[in-house]
């Protein structure tokens, strides 16, 4: 493995034993996918969560990520974050906590953005395709 000056070992860690790595199928009804892309750098993360519609739990997770350790690292501690949650509490996340839990250096911290962005986005995807936020609307109407 790649031996890294100055990285905390949970980044090397998620680096080289990335957790949940894979794609769920986009057109599937339960999954929820967010893109995104760090116009910094060019990098590109996807995360998708797939949701148990009764009860609103993430029951599993996974990534894909082309850009730097530091993105890799952080959507894998992203996957892991989210399953098991419920998707309206994985909202909360911030990238700030990511990039605290790996000790990322300041200039990493767009990195930890794309992982928080990539959540969000996920949600809002599942929501869209399920109509949630229009049923929400109308139950508070
Ligand atoms: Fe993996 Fe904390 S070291 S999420
Ligand atoms: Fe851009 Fe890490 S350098 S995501």
């Amino acid at each position: 493995p790649v031996v890294w000056r100055g990285y905390h070992e949970r980044v090397v860690d998620h680096y080289n034993n990335p957790r949940n790595v894979g794609s769920f199928d986009k057109n599937d009804p339960d999954v929820g996918t967010g893109l995104v892309g760090a116009p910094a750098c060019g990098d590109v993360m996807k995360l998708q969560i797939k949701i148990d519609e009764t009860s609103g739990k993430i029951v599993d997770a996974c990534f894909k990520t082309f850009g730097c350790g530091s993105a890799i690292a952080s959507s894998s501690v992203a996957t892991e974050w989210v399953k098991g949650k419920q998707m309206e509490d994985v909202l909360s996340i911030k990238n700030t906590e990511i990039a605290k839990h790996l000790s990322l250096p300041p200039v990493k911290l767009h990195c930890s953005m794309l992982a928080e962005d990539a959540i969000k986005a996920a949600v809002k995807d599942y929501e869209t395709k399920r109509g949630r936020s229009e049923r929400n609307k109308e139950a508070t109407l």
